[in-house]
């Protein structure tokens, strides 16, 4: 596995080179560090028009075996997963790789005698507990195609993904525990299922034992399953031989329009890719413990707590909980509890925790930290030279790791302690991405000292597929802006030396502590409200969350005072799209600044949420333009 890892400077640059100029080559070297139970027959075929993208066409393979299966000689009694609960009086669990292994067995059985076939969709709801990787991997076993989806979004949002994706199947728990909060998980399915027919089975894991309703011939509890297989006898489960273009997973996100697409990777390709940038990003080496506090309903979780780690071989650390209960001083616990040696977090938790001073580091021993990695959004300086200074002591590099859910696995980002770091950049690509810098009319800008939309070139084995249901869609949202390119919808700077650095997207998404929301999906929820008109809603910047939420409203037919109608506004976004995307500031406006032909100006109301009302430009193409002073006047 270690043929993957580059081990100097020098060597970064010319395996770089090669994998520009021998594409084929490279990428065939890489896979060749994975089982296939037989090999490919044609490395890549491509074109960004359609877009179609096949890797390892004619390969077959399970990614299950890969994670776990060709461990078991070697690995079979170290430490999988290290599980930390939200309570810290509760006890941690450890699975070995033979444990983890008959784990995702023995559930992989339940979910066939459930009915689930190769390529049915399963929808996942859980709390953060290794029950949650079994799940996935479950799935992946017997070639059922997992859509996580994050604990923090609502009914109607895991509805709508259920329909989508047209899931025959629900796996969740009675709830769960995220600092103070017990959240109510099967209670949320319960009311997202009464939109959803195509459910003909929920799986209910017990966590909570908060109370539940169990619906007869629908819902069964995850623990009797376990116990059917178990008096069947054998707990193994043979692999499902996978083609390499098979559906591995759906992930759903946001963007620029409409409502969340289910980003599609597949097998061979993402395995690939997940493990690959895991080696050499974070250059692992066998023993170490890898702490991921990202959760595994994004793709962070999926890449770099399941996929990337375990098919290295890597002990990965599943967190239950959050970074300030029940004091801002957890991670350091974690930490030193189980000698931590790479820690991935986001920009957001490093500024939170900042705020808190350095008290809740005194007596916690970081020394076991080699490598730490930020991810999510830009990291400002200050955040990164506190991880630096205080988590690192200086002698851990940090990497910064740019990439999005549709490319499966870091895309741009140092590799640890062989290429430098730089303060708020994401540096070089690693081997095998072609980043370029284009302007608006897709003119690539060459040389150095230049910002321009930042895209991607050539195809890499962990780029999405599709968008599930609706190839047009995944069309026009990545390859129809610019010609045989791949777009990522994030403005980028090269500096005088080469090396990028993100500077947000340039589309309408917002990054709101790491999670990308959409602002038309915020404003379609908000629109919801009864007494709202419109709408329209921009980003800020916001201390601890990166960007906030503000959103200006037009809502004449009010109940109660202005304070009570915010509140109605913020539950109806959270009954709609859930807590995550509750706008931080709403305020009330007797109409939006439109241009002549209707369409409303965003970047005035930008530079008024963000406190630069001195210079709004040229506003005398509005129709109204004395909207903009009452707006100003209003601002908060
Ligand atoms: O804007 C970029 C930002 O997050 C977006 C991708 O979001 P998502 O698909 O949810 O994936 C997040 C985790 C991979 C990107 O388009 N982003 C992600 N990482 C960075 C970043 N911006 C700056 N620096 C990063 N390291």
């Amino acid at each position: 596995m270690s043929n993957m890892k580059i081990s100097s400077f020098e060597e970064y640059h010319q395996v770089y080179k090669h994998s520009v100029e021998q594409p084929e080559e490279f990428w065939a070297g890489i896979a060749d560090n994975f089982h296939w139970r037989k090999k490919w027959d044609n490395v890549l075929s491509w074109n960004f028009k359609e877009p179609n993208v096949k890797w390892f066409e004619g390969a077959k393979l399970n990614i299950t075996e890969n994670c776990l299966d060709r461990h078991l000689d070697t690995l079979g009694d170290k430490p999988a997963i290290i599980w930390e609960p939200n309570d810290p009086t509760e006890d941690h669990r450890i699975l070995t790789y033979k444990q983890l292994h008959d784990k995702v067995c023995q559930f992989a059985n339940v979910l066939k005698n459930n009915g689930v076939k190769k390529g049915d969709r399963i929808c996942i709801y859980m709390p953060m507990l290794p029950e949650l990787a079994i799940a996935v991997l479950a799935c992946a076993r017997i070639g059922a195609i997992h859509s996580v989806v994050f604990g923090g979004f609502s009914a109607q949002s895991i509805a709508d993904r259920i329909k989508d994706a047209e899931c025959a199947l629900v796996i969740t728990a009675d709830g769960g525990f995220r600092g103070t909060k017990d959240l109510p998980l099967k209670s949320v399915i319960d009311d997202a299922l009464v939109q959803c027919p195509s459910v003909k089975r929920v799986i209910v894991l017990t966590r909570s034992r908060t109370p539940v309703s169990m619906i007869k011939g629908r819902d069964v509890w995850w623990e009797d399953e376990i116990k059917k297989v178990e008096t069947q006898g054998s707990p193994v489960c043979p692999v499902e031989e996978m083609d390499a273009e098979d559906m591995l997973f759906i992930l759903y996100t946001s963007g620029s329009t409409g409502k969340p697409k289910g980003v599609v990777h597949t097998c061979g390709g993402y395995m690939v890719y997940a493990g690959y940038t895991f080696a050499n990003t974070f250059q692992y080496t066998p023993g170490e413990v890898f702490f991921c506090t990202a959760d595994i309903g994004w793709i962070t979780g999926h890449s770099y707590i399941i996929y990337g780690p375990l098919s290295q071989g890597a002990t990965t650390l599943i967190f239950e909980g959050i970074p300030t209960y029940p004091d801002a001083g957890r991670f350091w616990d974690i930490v030193d509890k189980f000698k931590v040696n790479i820690l991935y977090t986001a920009p957001t938790a490093i500024r939170s925790l900042m705020s808190f001073g350095l008290d809740p580091l005194k007596d916690k021993d970081l020394s076991s930290i080699k490598v730490l990695g930020s991810v999510g959004e830009p990291i400002n300086e200050e955040a990164w030279h506190w991880f630096d200074d205080h988590i690192g002591h200086n002698k851990a590099p940090i990497v910064d790791t740019w990439w999005q859910t549709e490319n499966g696995g870091h895309m741009i980002t140092p590799i640890a302690g062989i290429t430098p770091t730089k303060p708020g950049y994401a540096t070089l690509p690693l081997p095998g991405i072609q980043p370029v810098l284009v302007d608006e009319n897709g003119k690539e800008i060459e040389g150095n000292g230049v910002s321009g939309n930042l895209c991607i070139k050539f195809p890499w084995p962990g780029i999405l597929r599709t968008t599930y249901g609706d190839h047009e869609r995944c069309r026009l949202t990545y390859f129809a802006t610019y010609e045989n390119m791949y777009f990522t919808g994030d403005g980028c700077l090269r500096d005088e030396d080469g090396y990028y650095k993100i500077t947000g997207r340039v589309d309408d998404v917002l990054n709101v502590s790491g999670h990308r929301i959409g602002t038309a999906e915020v404003e379609n929820a908000i629109n919801m409200h009864s007494s709202v008109v419109e709408s329209a809603v921009v980003g800020y910047p916001h201390d601890i969350k990166g960007q906030g939420v503000y959103a200006f409203v037009v809502s004449p037919g009010q109940h109660g005072d202005a304070d009570l109608n915010r509140k109605d506004i913020i539950m109806t976004v959270q009954r709609i799209i859930g807590p995550i995307a509750k706008p931080d500031k709403i305020q009330f406006v007797s109409g939006l600044p439109k241009t002549r032909s209707g369409k409303i100006m965003r970047r005035i109301l930008r530079k008024i949420a963000e406190g630069d009302t001195a210079n709004l430009g040229d506003t005398s193409t509005l129709l109204d333009p004395s909207v903009v002073e009452e707006i100003k006047a209003g601002a908060l």
